[in-house]
């Protein structure tokens, strides 16, 4: 199915939203999904700085939910980026906000974010492209490039059946089957010689694609907060859930077609006297979850095609520049963030930061407005955990003691069994209470996310 877009027209981007239950056509198979104004993928919102921002949105779910606006630099109060919001089967609410006039072009995205059914809400489908067109886009190469959105992401056949059980919130759900843009393998056609734009969004709740195009290079240019400093060469590309990342791919490289592929990763690792209170984990051995996340095979799977035919463009190029990334002060303060989970009394498996579940009505970080910070994420666990800070990016400084190469702004990054990362964010702008968390939104929903408050 071709996206629907809705875009700002004179400084205003105003839409309608409704979260319903719906079906999906995947390989001539029907499935239940949930979906905004009944489309997978959702309506791909596009502004750009200083547009106003109003959507009327509906919730025609049998349950809860509410909009949080992944990435996006705006307040996280009132009706703007609140996911404190709830928005009551049947109900309604109505977002508004401005994007700020020097905001970063980027992909950013919507999905739901009402505490305790986030995971389910996204396994079922929410979840949609939030665009701004701005600085990157105007450069030239990139401007000439043909422009491919790639959003990934797994269903299963019903996901109402996928297992709630122990070990699968633990590992996080998964769907069995990967889409692109809601289909099975599509393929694109670009003509030779062109430079083709690859906007990658995961938009799953648990699982990682480890992206490559068969054994070809490709080139960098945009993290979650925008563009990088220069185009950075690359051969494989890593994305947790939440993350997104643009690259640019040569088309003069004589070859006929190249496949997108997903190739094996496991994402936790079992070992002993690692779970706060030994339990039966240890007993499954040690070594690397091979089979985590539902993948059985050891090979790579082939995600989408590119090929290459029709009339021929020339003289296209990678641009030398990007734009400049700024490097942050030194912090006021640092701050530990230690990652495990641990058995509760009543509870089963709980998902913890610094020994402590999430409670909404708990602040767990109070930083003062303007200020720069060091947070060193430490995961003691052994399941792999992306982290996402709210409202503003962040830069990662090192990980596991070695400084990070290039600077770029995110507001996810994966923090492996067993690492340390290292990142440096300004509070910047907007007073009041955000969220940080892991973005394996089963974890989330475990308890795995806290509170900052910034002060003015
Ligand atoms: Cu993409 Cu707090 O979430
Ligand atoms: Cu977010
Ligand atoms: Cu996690």
């Amino acid at each position: 199915m071709a996206q629907a877009v809705e875009r700002s027209a004179d400084g205003l981007l105003q839409v309608r939203l409704e979260a319903a239950a719906s079906q999906l056509n995947v390989a001539g198979q029907e499935i239940p999904i949930f979906t905004y104004n009944g489309q997978f993928p959702p309506p791909r919102l596009e502004a750009s700085p200083g547009d106003r921002v109003r959507i009327e949105f509906h919730n025609r779910l049998d349950e809860p939910t509410n909009l949080h606006f992944h990435g996006l630099h705006i307040p996280p109060t009132g009706n703007a980026d609140n996911t404190f919001l709830e928005v009551a089967p049947g109900g309604s609410q109505r977002y508004e906000f401005t994007i700020p006039e020097d905001h970063p072009a980027g992909t950013f995205f919507y999905h739901p974010h009402y505490h305790g059914w986030v995971a389910h809400q996204v396994l079922a489908g929410l979840g949609g492209l939030f665009v701004i067109r701005g600085d990157l886009d105007e450069i030239q190469e990139v401007q000439q490039a043909t422009e491919q959105f790639v959003i990934l992401k797994d269903f299963a056949t019903d996901f109402r059946d996928v297992s709630g059980g122990h070990m699968a919130m633990m590992a996080g759900r998964e769907g069995e089957f990967v889409t692109v843009n809601g289909e099975i393998r599509p393929s694109w056609r670009v003509p030779n010689g062109e430079l083709l734009r690859l906007r990658f969004v995961n938009t799953s709740n648990a699982r990682f694609y480890n992206l490559a195009l068969d054994d070809r290079p490709f080139y960098l240019i945009a993290t979650d907060g925008g563009a990088i400093a220069q185009p950075r060469e690359l051969s494989e590309l890593l994305l947790s859930p939440g993350e997104r990342a643009d690259v640019l791919v040569r088309g003069d490289e004589g070859a006929a077609s190249v496949n997108l592929v997903n190739r094996p990763y496991s994402r936790g690792r079992m070992g002993g006297g690692m779970m706060g209170n030994g339990g039966g984990m240890g007993r499954m051995g040690r070594g690397r979850m091979g089979r985590m996340g539902g993948r059985e095979s050891d090979e790579a799977e082939v995600l989408a095609t590119i090929s290459y035919d029709g009339d021929p463009v020339s003289g296209r190029s990678l641009p030398r520049q990007l734009r400049p990334v700024d490097t942050l002060p030194e912090p006021s303060q640092t701050r530990r963030f230690v990652f495990n989970h641990g058995m509760a009394r009543g509870q089963g498996m709980v998902f913890l930061i610094n020994g402590k579940t999430f409670d909404g009505d708990r602040t767990d970080v109070q930083v003062q407005l303007g200020q720069v910070e060091d947070w060193e994420i430490v995961n003691e666990g052994m399941f792999d955990h992306p982290f996402h800070l709210h409202t503003n990016p962040f830069q990662v400084m090192s990980r596991n003691g070695q400084p990070e190469r290039d600077r770029a702004w995110k507001d996810v990054v994966l923090v492996k069994a067993g690492e340390t990362v290292r990142l440096r964010t300004r509070f910047q702008d907007f007073p009041g209470r955000t969220m940080y968390h892991c973005h394996i939104l089963d974890h989330e929903d475990q308890g795995m996310m806290g509170i900052v408050e910034m002060q003015a």
